[in-house]
């Protein structure tokens, strides 16, 4: 491919568990992660270890758990927060301590109270304590995309120079749309060219519904690593939506020329399993792994994919472990009410179907979802 390879990182269990209402136990987090490792994800973000000694136990847990993926742990710039993670990533095939300070002006200043000066020098020591101290280092710099180019891309420098192998510019408050955040990633390119010698990363939020354009954006503009989590779940409105990434750099391989080394066919069971451990149901209408993703019910397309599934399908469900339904409501087609009664093995004359199709859409017209049990009964009960 073109332009390469795209490392998917996972932040499901870290990113994705600060979702409102959702506490992970450590053998639930190992269950995520096994799963995550079947899928194929090149990097699983295990938690935030200092924040709890649950999220420590869990990191260690999936640390201890799985081969493949590396395991990351989030720690801030602080001796006692990457000491943490990297005793709970200790165990790991390959380990990765995820650092991060804000680097916008509002954010030094009214949250953390520090001189831009002052977040330098925590970048330098903090990426520097953790280098060779776990086989990888990522530094994020939070609220990146609503930070001064010119002082983020010191703050790269920096990080780069204390031997950081990832950099990961955030879009922390699903601020950008998807120009202005290719734009800004070539400008801090620009501006710091040893950006070329390591790995540049998007992390989106999708406070305005953006995170996966945006993150799409940012593979236009030369990131190589996708930070996303499993059903879109995360702060506030949620992250990039693991599924819809993956699928949209394959379906239009056409156009980003890229390929990550997801399982494809692992997506409905891991969609399924994060939905019945976070106690997140998936909405209905959700990209790829929705209930209606793959469900056609006006009978003009019902119509179509009987005779040709392309014609309003443009990937496989079932290489995704997922399938298609033809439900039968108001704006069914006769097609599709004859395939649901020959499936059922109901077997129905010309005059038959005509009428038996007559009674379903009366039906239809009352009802939001209709059976083949209501139509055919209640023709027994009215002969
Ligand atoms: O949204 C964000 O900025 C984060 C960082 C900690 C990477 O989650
Ligand atoms: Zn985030």
């Amino acid at each position: 491919m073109a332009r390469g390879r795209i490392t998917i990182f996972d932040t499901t269990l870290r990113d994705g568990e600060q979702s409102p209402g959702i506490a992970l136990q450590p053998h639930e987090k190992a269950e995520i992660a096994e799963q995550l490792e079947r899928l194929g994800v090149d990097v699983i973000e295990a938690g935030f270890p200092a924040s709890s000694p649950g999220d420590f136990e869990g990191v260690r847990e999936v640390a201890h758990t799985v081969s493949q993926p590396t395991v990351a742990a989030l720690a801030r710039t602080r001796k006692e927060d990457v000491d943490a993670a990297i005793e709970a990533v200790a165990g790991a095939q390959r380990s990765r301590l995820h650092v991060f300070i804000a680097t916008s002006a509002l954010h030094m200043e009214r949250k953390l109270g520090l001189e831009p000066e002052e977040v330098v020098e925590q970048v330098r020591w903090s990426v520097g304590y953790a280098a060779g101290r776990a086989d990888e280092v990522q530094f994020s710099a939070e609220d990146a995309t609503r930070s001064d180019p010119v002082f983020l891309a010191r703050v790269c420098r920096e990080a780069i120079a204390a031997r950081a192998t990832t950099i990961n510019l955030p879009d922390t408050v699903g601020y950008s749309h998807p120009t202005e955040h290719a734009d800004f990633l070539r400008q801090v390119q620009l501006r710091c060219p040893e950006l070329a010698r390591v790995t540049l990363s998007v992390h989106c939020h999708d406070d305005l519904g953006l995170a996966v354009a945006n993150s799409l954006a940012g593979v236009e503009a030369g990131a190589r690593q996708v930070e996303c989590t499993v059903n879109g779940i995360g702060e506030r409105a949620g992250n990039a939506a693991l599924e819809e990434i993956v699928m949209a750099l394959r379906v239009r391989a056409d156009a980003y020329e890229t390929e990550t080394g997801v399982a494809v066919g692992e997506i409905g069971r891991t969609s399924a399993l994060v939905s019945r451990l976070t106690g997140y149901a998936v909405q209905r209408c959700k990209a790829i792994v929705g209930a209606n993703a793959f469900a056609h019910e006006a009978g003009i397309h019902q119509d179509g994919v009987l005779k040709d599934v392309s014609t309003y399908q443009i990937m496989d469900p079932e290489e995704l472990g997922l399938t298609m339904t033809l439900p039968l409501g108001k704006h069914s087609g006769r097609h599709a009410f004859a395939r649901a009664c020959a499936q059922a093995g109901i077997e129905l004359e010309r005059e038959q179907l005509n009428h038996a199709f007559a009674r379903f859409k009366e039906l239809a017209d009352r009802r939001p979802a209709v059976t083949l049990h209501d139509v055919f009964e209640t023709e027994v009960a009215r002969r």
